[in-house]
C-alpha cells in the first residue's frame, strides 16, 4: 500500500519509443508473433541479412583460429585505445588502401563494435539543432532510429528502381539546405541488392561536393557483389569530397555476432579534421564502449590469412541464391522485382495488389504469409517503401527454393479470380 502511494524519482526514457518502434528487429518481432504453432512446417527466415548459421555460409577457419590464437596469447586480456588497437587499425588501413589512390593511413581508422556502432558514432557527432542528414529510400532503418534518438532531421531521397535503383540526384539536390550535414549511401545495397557504378558514384561525390556536404558510405557488404557492375568503394572519391566509410567483418566474413566495425576517414583535404569532425569521433569513442580487445587484437590474422577461395566460394554461393530468388519471384505474377541483385544480400520485390485477394498491404501480406505458411519476409514498410517485400535470399540454397515454393503457392491461393 505504502509503495503503492510513494512517487519514485524516475521513469522510462520517451526518445526510445519513436527510435525503437521501427527497427527491422521490432517488425521481425512482431511476425514471428504471428507463426501458426500448429503449423508442422519448420519457419524459414528470409527477413533478415544473418546466414552464418547455414553450412553454406561458414566462416573461414583462418578467421576462427586467428580469434582462438589471440585469445590464447593471453595478451588481450586488457582495455584497448578508445580508437582501438593499432596493428588492427593498421592492418585495416591496409586491407581498404588496395585500389585507393589516396593511401589511408591507421590514424585514419576507428574501431567501432561493428557497423552498428559506427552508425551511432557518426550520427552522433553530425547531429546539432537544426541540422539534417539526407537518407535513401528504401534503406537501413537503424539510420533513421539513431536520427530520431539524436534529434537529428532526416530527410529522403528516392532510390529509384526504374533505373537500377540509382541515387535520384534532382532530388538530393532539391532536399538539401544550408542545415544539411551528410548524405548516406549503402553500397552494395541493403535493402534493394543493388551496387553503384563508379560514374554513380562520381555524380554523388560532384553533387555532394556542390552542396557541402559530406558523404557517409555504408560499406557493411563491401566486395559482396557478383552481378555485372563493379563494387567500387566511395572513398575513391575522397579528393573530392570527405567521406567516412562505416564497414566491418561481419557480412564478408559471416561473423555478425563477434562485433567487430570501423569508421574510415578519407579526407585527403583535411576538410573533416578542420571541421572538427575527426576530433568529435575520437571524443565520441573516448566515451563508449570498444569491441573485445582479443578480437580486435585478430583482425591482422584474419585480414592476411583469409585465402581468396573463401570469398569466391561465398560470392559463387550469394550468385547462386540471388538467381534463385530472381527467376522464383519471376514465376508469381503478383509480384515484381525490378533488378536481379547484384551485390549484399537483399533484393527488394514489388507486391501487385490488385491481383492479390484478401492482401490488403505488405504487412498484411506478411503476417498472412508467415501465419499460412511459416517463411518471414520483411515487409517493405520496415525500410520505407509501402507494398513491397525485402527478400534475404542469402540462406541455404535448398532452403531458399523451398521458401521460394512456399511463397509461389500462399501467392497462388490468394490470386484473384479473373
Ligand atoms: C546497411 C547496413 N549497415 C550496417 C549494418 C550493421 O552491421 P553490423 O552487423 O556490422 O553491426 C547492417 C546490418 O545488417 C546493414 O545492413
Amino acid at each position: 500500500m505504502e509503495i503503492e502511494a510513494k512517487r519514485w524519482g524516475f521513469r522510462g526514457k520517451q526518445e526510445l519509443n519513436a527510435a525503437s518502434a521501427s527497427t527491422v528487429r521490432g517488425y521481425l518481432n512482431l511476425l514471428m508473433g504471428n507463426i501458426n504453432k500448429d503449423n508442422s512446417s519448420s519457419v524459414i527466415r528470409l527477413g533478415h541479412g544473418d546466414p552464418s548459421h547455414f553450412p553454406s555460409f561458414k566462416t573461414t577457419p583462418a578467421a576462427e583460429d586467428a580469434i582462438v590464437d589471440a585469445l590464447r596469447s593471453a595478451k588481450h586480456n586488457c582495455y584497448a585505445p578508445s580508437a582501438g588497437v593499432l596493428p588492427a587499425r593498421r592492418a585495416i588501413a591496409d586491407y581498404l588502401n588496395r585500389d585507393l589512390p589516396c593511401k589511408l593511413s591507421p590514424d585514419d581508422v576507428y574501431l567501432t563494435s561493428g557497423c552498428t556502432q559506427a552508425i551511432e558514432v557518426v550520427i552522433n557527432v553530425l547531429s546539432r539543432p537544426g541540422a539534417n542528414i539526407l537518407l535513401p529510400r528504401p534503406g537501413f532503418p537503424y539510420y533513421e532510429s539513431r536520427s530520431a534518438y539524436n534529434h537529428l532531421e532526416v530527410r529522403h531521397y528516392d532510390l529509384l528502381p526504374e533505373k537500377g535503383w540509382e541515387v535520384d540526384l534532382d532530388a538530393v539536390e532539391t532536399i538539401a539546405d544550408e542545415n544539411t550535414v551528410a548524405l548516406v549511401i549503402i553500397n552494395p545495397g541493403n535493402p534493394c541488392g543493388n551496387v553503384f557504378s563508379y560514374e554513380q558514384l562520381h555524380k554523388v561525390a560532384e553533387t555532394a561536393r556542390k552542396l557541402g556536404i559530406l558523404v557517409i558510405s555504408d560499406e557493411a557488404y563491401d566486395n559482396l557483389a557478383f552481378g555485372s557492375t563493379r563494387y567500387v568503394p566511395m572513398r575513391v572519391l575522397g579528393s573530392t569530397v570527405p567521406v567516412l566509410t562505416l564497414g566491418s567483418i561481419s557480412k564478408r566474413w559471416i561473423v555478425p555476432g563477434w562485433r567487430l566495425g570501423w569508421i574510415v576517414a578519407s579526407d585527403p583535404n583535411s576538410i573533416l579534421k578542420k571541421s572538427g569532425v575527426i576530433d568529435s569521433i575520437a571524443e565520441f569513442l573516448n566515451v563508449s564502449s570498444d569491441p573485445a580487445t582479443f578480437i580486435q587484437a585478430a583482425i591482422p590474422q584474419i585480414l592476411e590469412n583469409t585465402k581468396e577461395d573463401f570469398f569466391s566460394k561465398i560470392i559463387s554461393t550469394l550468385r547462386e541464391c540471388a538467381d534463385i530468388c530472381y527467376n522464383r519471384i519471376e514465376e508469381i505474377p503478383s509480384l515484381t522485382c525490378p533488378k536481379k541483385p547484384e551485390g549484399s544480400m537483399f533484393v527488394m520485390v514489388k507486391l501487385n495488389l490488385s491481383m492479390l485477394e484478401d492482401i490488403n498491404d505488405d504487412m498484411d501480406f506478411c503476417l498472412k504469409l508467415v501465419e499460412e505458411e511459416s517463411v518471414i519476409v520483411l515487409p517493405g514498410i520496415a525500410v520505407g517503401l509501402k507494398n513491397w517485400l525485402r527478400i534475404t535470399f542469402a540462406i541455404e540454397p535448398s532452403l531458399l527454393q523451398e521458401g521460394l515454393g512456399r511463397i509461389k503457392g500462399f501467392c497462388q491461393r490468394h490470386a484473384k479470380k479473373q
